[in-house]
C-alpha cells in the first residue's frame, strides 16, 4: 500500500507543520557512529556544500579524515576555508558546478576524472525550492532539472567515466538527500514527463515533493541496476534529514521571511545535528555491503511503495533516458 500523505506537503505551511510534528514522533534509532568509523583515505564528492546541510556534512566528513570534494555553485573559496577551519583538515577541494546546466555537470565530471580519478562516496545533496516555475538554459523547469535530472546525469556520467573506486572490493556509496515529502504525490505524471509546467509559490512545495519522489525512485532503480541481488557492488542510500534550519526557504515571500526565520530557529534542527543520518550512511560500518537503506532522521524506514515499485523504477529510467536523448545534443549521456 502506498503511504499517502496527501495534503501534508501541499503548501509551505503544511510542510512546515508536518516537519515539526514528525520530530516529536517516537523513532527507533538505527545506530550510532562508532569512533572507529573513520574515512581516512576516502574521497567524498558532495553537491550543494556551500550552505546548510551540505556545508555541515562536509565539515563532519572532513573531521572523520575524508578528502572532501565540494561541488558548489557559490562560496569558492570561502566555504572551503570554513570547512578547513572547522575540521582542521587541509584535504578540501572545490569545484564549480551549476546543476541546472548539463554542460557544467559534464565539466565537473571531467574535472573529477582528471584531478581526483576515483571517488568512494557521492552525496547528492543540492536542491532548490523555487518560488515559481523557471526555465533553465536548456528550457527545462528548474526544480525538475536540479532536484531530479541533474542527479541522474551526474551519477550516470560518473559511472560512465569509471570515477567510482571499486578497487579491491571497495563498495562505493551513493547517497541521495531526499525528503519525506516524496510520499505526497498520488501518482507519477507519466503522460507529460519533463514537460514545462507553470506554477507559483503556492504549488512549489507540492512540485518539490514530486521531484523528490522521482529522485527516490531513481535511487532504488539505481541500486537494482548496479547490484545483482546477492552481492552489493554499490550502495545506493537515501534519507530525509527532517526539518533543517538552512537556507532552503530563501525564496519564500519577503513578508514571511522574519516569521520563517524564527520558526526555523526554534523548531528546525541545526544543519550540524541534521547531518547525522548523512554522515552515518557515509561512514558507518553498520551499512557496509548494504544498499537501499532509507533513513528518516536516524530511523530506518521503507521508501514509499511508489518509489520502490520495480515497474515504476524501470519506467522512470527509460523515460529519463529518452527525455535526455531528445534534448539538445550537449546533454546526451554517452553511457546510454
Ligand atoms: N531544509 C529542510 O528542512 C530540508 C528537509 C528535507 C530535506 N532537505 C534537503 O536537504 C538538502 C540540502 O538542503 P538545505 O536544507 O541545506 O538547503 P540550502 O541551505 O538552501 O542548500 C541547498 C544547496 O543546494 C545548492 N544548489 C541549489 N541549486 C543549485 C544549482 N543549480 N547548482 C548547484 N548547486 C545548487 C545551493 O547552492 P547555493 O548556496 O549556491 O545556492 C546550496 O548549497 C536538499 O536536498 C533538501 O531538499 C532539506
Amino acid at each position: 500500500m502506498s503511504q499517502k500523505a496527501k495534503g501534508k506537503y501541499d503548501s509551505p505551511l503544511a510542510a512546515t507543520y508536518k516537519g515539526i510534528s514528525d520530530l516529536f514522533k517516537k523513532q527507533e534509532r538505527v545506530g550510532v557512529l562508532d569512533p572507529s568509523d573513520r574515512l581516512d583515505g576516502k574521497k567524498v564528492l558532495i553537491t550543494g556544500s556551500s550552505s546548510g546541510l551540505g556545508l555541515a556534512t562536509a565539515k563532519k566528513l572532513a573531521g572523520l579524515g575524508a578528502e572532501v570534494i565540494m561541488a558548489v555553485r557559490s562560496g569558492i573559496p570561502e566555504k572551503g576555508e570554513e570547512v578547513k577551519k572547522a575540521s582542521g583538515s587541509e584535504l578540501i577541494h572545490m569545484h564549480h558546478v551549476d546543476l541546472s546546466d548539463f554542460d557544467s555537470i559534464r565539466n565537473l565530471v571531467d574535472e573529477i576524472e582528471s584531478t581526483h580519478k576515483k571517488i568512494d562516496i557521492l552525496i547528492c545533496n543540492a536542491a532548490v525550492v523555487s518560488k515559481k516555475a523557471r526555465k533553465t538554459k536548456h528550457d527545462l523547469e528548474e526544480m525538475f532539472s536540479v532536484n531530479y535530472l541533474a542527479k541522474f546525469v551526474l551519477v550516470n556520467l560518473l559511472l560512465d567515466k569509471d570515477c567510482f573506486n571499486t578497487f579491491g572490493g571497495n563498495i562505493p556509496r551513493i547517497i541521495f538527500v531526499s525528503s519525506e515529502s516524496h510520499r505526497n504525490p498520488e501518482e507519477f505524471e507519466w503522460d507529460d514527463f519533463g514537460v514545462f509546467k507553470d506554477y507559483s509559490m503556492g504549488k512549489s512545495v507540492e512540485r518539490y515533493g514530486y521531484y523528490k519522489l522521482l529522485m527516490t525512485t531513481f535511487s532504488q532503480e539505481l541500486s537494482r541496476r548496479l547490484n545483482n541481488g546477492e552481492q552489493t557492488n554499490y550502495s545506493s542510500f537515501a534519507l530525509c534529514p527532517g526539518p533543517v534550519n538552512s537556507n532552503i526557504a530563501r525564496e519564500a515571500p519577503a513578508l514571511f521571511q522574519p516569521l520563517l526565520k524564527v520558526i526555523f530557529k526554534i523548531f528546525f534542527r541545526s544543519p550540524e545535528k541534521a547531518s547525522e543520518p548523512v554522515v552515518y550512511l557515509a561512514a558507518s560500518k553498520d551499512v557496509e555491503g548494504k544498499t537501499d537503506d532509507y533513513l528518516f532522521l536516524m530511523s530506518r524506514k521503507e521508501v514509499d511503495t511508489k518509489a520502490s515499485d520495480q515497474q515504476n523504477g524501470k519506467r522512470l529510467w527509460a523515460m529519463t533516458e529518452d527525455f535526455l536523448k531528445q534534448q539538445n545534443d550537449s546533454i546526451v549521456i554517452g553511457a546510454f
